[in-house]
């Protein structure tokens, strides 16, 4: 099919040479003007009818969510907004779409409604402008890893090791729950099972990133990861996309330098490529927030907050830094933290991240060094015997963005700190190896694809940041 996109035509001059443009009919006014809209952009092209030329019938069906074709020359503009319109010669009716029953009506619908029709939001400008950077975004990461001549890894979605996140993770079986094979001793027989032992969905690619980092110096992964916890939260997801860069020959300092600049890099590319997307949602933003009391407006703009992120250095603490901070801290002294901060070793909470974000440094913050207990088994372990050489990246408005750390990539220590943690050595043998043979200092980190998203997008809960949302109780469309 021979089709023009809108957004090659809406800023074109006028000429008499028919286009023919596809989309879905938005709006239809005065029997005259159709709104039609094909993804390609934010803009709607305004296409003109004569409506005496045309049959009632026909005209009855350009109605909101229609698919429709129309061919005709592109004069200038009378109204505002747009240098042209289609005036209308041909018109063709692809599928109807009944108004009556069509849920997207012209007129503002919450997220929440939104959400529950996730198969047709797509077709409203928010998740249009949303969805539009999720590509770039996606773009642009590969870009990044692809200019510093890293490789891109398709790491396992399932995986039979569970080192990361025990607990936490989808079973993955053939087997007929209704009738369980069983060994003798009376536990499940996974041996029956269709890998022959027990599967799971991934939590991370990082640990076999790790094995091709260790013959190609630099590699990424960038794939969906899962994990069961029930956290109903607008920052947690149960199918959630990871992007994580493995790097021989790096340490922790490396490893900061090289996340900072791929934040900024995705977000300078967005600002670059999708500029009527951030506008629009800039402006949606600025409207919510007139709706809301002063306490709760957001204190920058959406573009600014982007601007600021570009132009400023992150601020880098370590751990026990942040809890001397936290421990003084006006909402600590006054009871106001739901986990107060006591002493050292305590995790954080997301309020203590925010608190040190929004409240205390007022930009993001790259935390390290975090006490052993608190983070995973194959962190680098510092020289002081209780800290790893862990960092978290903090986002104002998100919380933690980014988790990575240095590995430990001396064996001996591995292996104290997997029989302390009871991690299975046996199964692990491959990831041991790496340390067996040729082993390096090496870093690398995890990125939260939709945490990234609600930053740059500045929408506030990540079941919307996502087309088709997982999360307890939902695995609709
Ligand atoms: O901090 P996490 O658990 O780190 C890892 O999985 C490491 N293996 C990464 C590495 O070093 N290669 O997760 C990394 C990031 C978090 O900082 C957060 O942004 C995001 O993944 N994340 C989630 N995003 C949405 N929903 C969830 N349930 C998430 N859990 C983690
Ligand atoms: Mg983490």
């Amino acid at each position: 099919m021979q089709r023009t996109k809108i957004v090659d035509v809406i800023n074109s001059q006028p000429t008499n040479e028919a286009v023919t443009v596809m989309g879905w009919v938005k709006t239809f006014r005065s029997n005259r003007f159709i709104a039609i809209n094909d993804g390609s952009c934010m803009d709607n092209l305004q296409a003109v009818v004569d409506f005496e030329k045309w049959d009632a019938v026909l005209l009855k069906k350009i109605a909101p969510g229609a698919a429709i074709a129309v061919t005709g020359s592109l004069a200038a503009s009378q109204g505002q907004g747009q240098a042209v319109e289609l005036i209308v010669d041909q018109l063709e009716i692809f599928g109807e779409s009944d108004p009556s029953s069509y849920p997207l009506q012209p007129k503002k619908h919450s997220l929440e409604f939104l959400r529950q029709i996730a198969h047709l939001r797509f077709r409203t400008n928010t998740f249009s402008a949303v969805f539009r950077i999720r590509h770039y975004m996606a773009f642009a990461i590969h870009q990044f890893f692809h200019e510093r001549g890293f490789y891109y890894i398709h790491t396992p979605v399932i995986t039979a090791s569970d080192a990361e996140g025990a607990g936490e993770m989808f079973q993955v079986t053939t087997l007929n729950l209704n009738s369980i094979p069983r060994t003798e001793e009376g536990n499940i027989d996974f041996k029956k099972d269709f890998f022959g032992r027990a599967a799971n969905l991934t939590v991370s690619g990082q640990l076999e990133a790790e094995l091709a980092a260790m013959a190609f110096s630099q590699v990424y992964t960038f794939g969906p990861t899962f994990r069961a916890e029930n956290s109903n939260t607008p920052r947690h997801l149960a199918e959630f996309w990871m992007i994580e860069p493995e790097v021989a020959f790096a340490d922790a300092t490396d490893n900061m330098n090289l996340a900072e600049s791929m934040l900024k890099y995705v977000i300078q590319y967005v600002m670059e490529h999708c500029k009527s997307e951030l506008e629009f949602l800039n402006q949606r933003e600025q409207d919510e927030d007139k709706q809301k009391p002063a306490q709760e407006r957001n204190e920058m703009g959406l573009l600014d907050r982007l601007r600021f992120v570009l132009s400023n250095d992150f601020e880098r603490l370590t751990y026990t830094e942040a809890i001397e901070i936290l421990k003084q801290s006006n909402p600590n002294k006054k009871g106001k933290f739901q986990y107060p901060i006591e002493q050292w070793g305590a995790d954080l909470q997301s309020e203590h991240e925010r608190y040190l974000v929004e409240k205390h440094f007022k930009k993001p913050v790259i935390l390290s060094n975090y006490p052993k207990e608190i983070k995973a088994f194959y962190m680098r372990q510092n020289d002081d015997g209780k800290t790893v050489a862990a960092m978290d990246i903090l986002f104002p408005g998100i919380g933690e963005i980014v988790g990575g750390s240095q590995r430990e990539e001396r064996l001996e220590r591995l292996q104290k700190r997997m029989e302390e943690l009871h991690i299975p050595q046996e199964e692990m043998y491959w990831y041991l190896d790496t340390r067996r043979f040729g082993a390096c200092p090496h870093a690398g980190f995890g990125l939260g694809f939709e945490r990234l998203i609600l930053f740059i997008t500045g929408m506030t809960n990540i079941r919307d940041v996502i087309p088709f949302p997982r999360f307890p109780g939902n695995a609709e469309f």
